[in-house]
Order: structure tokens, then C-alpha cells, then sequence
């Protein structure tokens, strides 16, 4: 999702000198050009607080896996002009490692569904329930047959991989034309406190 930024700069500064000459010749129409500034430096600002979290090993620890999400989140609406709706309860008491896994598969489910869905809205949803993580990440894009199979293709392999590793299922409903719905349950493990199950919901 990274390999935009400098697609943005590019376009930033074509913007700046479009408003700069229309400000010599007709300073109305330097708005539209500049509000091309405004919408490219928002998205390549989302994505670059998205990369710079993901390149130090440790944010995952020090600012918390739902951090993560919600920066990947943003990218999804500033970049993709998806309209997402996070729901997401505080930050679950995982170890790092299980952190990793999780954002890694939440991660792949998103980027999934910008690189094949055509979708417009998403559904992300991360709850506790019975000691367990349930991860939900619905999209109501052209949907897919989940059977396979996807020779070459690692996304939804990694991501059974992971949930399985972690003790948890990984399940996939999809049709063509239907969207798809994906989720993924996780157990807390005994020295795993229960999260909170405060929910923190927002609409974009
Ligand atoms: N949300 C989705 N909507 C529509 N099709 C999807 C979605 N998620 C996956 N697919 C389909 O399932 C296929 C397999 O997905 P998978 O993530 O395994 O591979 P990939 O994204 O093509 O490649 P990569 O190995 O880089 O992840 C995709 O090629 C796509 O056709
Ligand atoms: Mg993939």
C-alpha cells in the first residue's frame, strides 16, 4: 500500500505551480488545484504514518496493535476513498509476537480488499467474546470463490497460517457478486487477560 508517496509528490507539486500561475492570471481558479494539494498530502501523509510504525519492530509493542489498525484504516479512506467502519475494542493483552500476527492478518484482509474487491464500504471489526479475539473484516466488493484454488498467491494462506499458529480458525465467506466476510477467532490464553470490552466505534 506504500508505493503511492511519491506518486503524491509528484502530483503535490503539479498542483502548487497549476495554483501558482492561476494566482497571476485568475486566483479562483487556483482553489480546485489546490484542494488536489490538500486531498494528495492527506493520503500520502495517512500512508507514511502507516509505513514509519511499520518499519520499527517495536511500535507494535509500544503503541499497541489497535494503533497499527487504525493507521491502516486511515490509508483505506484517505488513499482508497473506502468509507470504513472500525469497531474496535481496546488494546487486547497479547503478547508482541501474537500482536505481530494479528495486525499481519488484519492487514492482508484490508490490503486484500484494495488490491481485488472493488468494494466501497468496509466492516472491521475486532471483539472479545468468551475468551476469545473474534477479528471480522467484511467487504461489499465483487466477492470471490474462497475454495480455490490460488497457486502462487500467499495472502490467504498466510493468513490461516497465522490463525492456526495462534490456536485460532480462520473462516471465509464469499461469492461473486456478494461481497466478501472474513474472520478470523483467536483464544486469549491463560496468561492472557481478558480485554477490555469497552468498544470504541467511529464512521468516516
Ligand atoms: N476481499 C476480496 N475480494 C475479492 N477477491 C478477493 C478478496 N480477497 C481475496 N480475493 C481473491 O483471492 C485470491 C487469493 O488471495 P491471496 O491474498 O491469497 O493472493 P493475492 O492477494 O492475489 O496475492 P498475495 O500473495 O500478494 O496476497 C486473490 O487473487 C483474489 O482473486
Ligand atoms: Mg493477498
Amino acid at each position: 500500500m506504500h508505493d503511492s508517496v511519491s506518486q503524491d509528490l509528484y502530483g503535490i507539486r503539479l498542483g502548487a505551480y497549476t495554483a501558482r500561475e492561476a494566482l497571476d492570471s485568475d486566483p479562483g481558479e487556483a482553489i480546485a488545484p489546490l484542494e488536489y494539494v490538500i486531498t494528495l498530502t492527506e493520503a500520502g501523509l495517512a500512508e507514511m504514518r502507516a509505513l514509519i510504525s511499520e518499519l520499527r519492530p517495536e511500535s507494535l509493542a509500544f503503541e499497541g496493535v489497535i494503533a497499527a489498525i487504525t493507521k491502516q484504516v486511515a490509508v483505506l479512506r484517505t488513499r482508497y476513498k473506502l468509507s470504513v467502519y472500525a469497531q474496535l475494542i481496546e488494546e487486547p493483552p497479547l503478547s508482541p509476537e501474537r500482536k505481530q500476527a494479528l495486525y499481519r492478518i488484519a492487514q492482508e484482509a484490508l490490503h486484500n480488499i484494495v488490491k481485488h474487491a472493488c468494494a466501497s464500504t468496509v466492516t472491521l471489526r475486532l471483539s472479545s467474546q468468551e475468551g476469545k479475539l473474534i477479528l471480522e473484516v467484511c467487504d461489499d466488493g465483487k466477492g470471490f470463490d474462497p475454495t480455490g484454488p490460488f497457486p502462487g498467491h500467499l495472502g490467504l494462506l498466510s493468513m490461516q497460517e497465522r490463525a492456526v499458529q495462534m490456536g485460532g480458525t480462520c473462516s471465509i465467506e464469499s461469492a461473486p457478486e456478494w461481497g466478501t466476510y472474513f474472520r478470523v477467532c483467536i483464544p486469549i490464553l491463560p496468561h492472557e487477560k481478558p480485554g477490555d470490552a469497552g468498544v470504541v466505534g467511529e464512521r468516516h
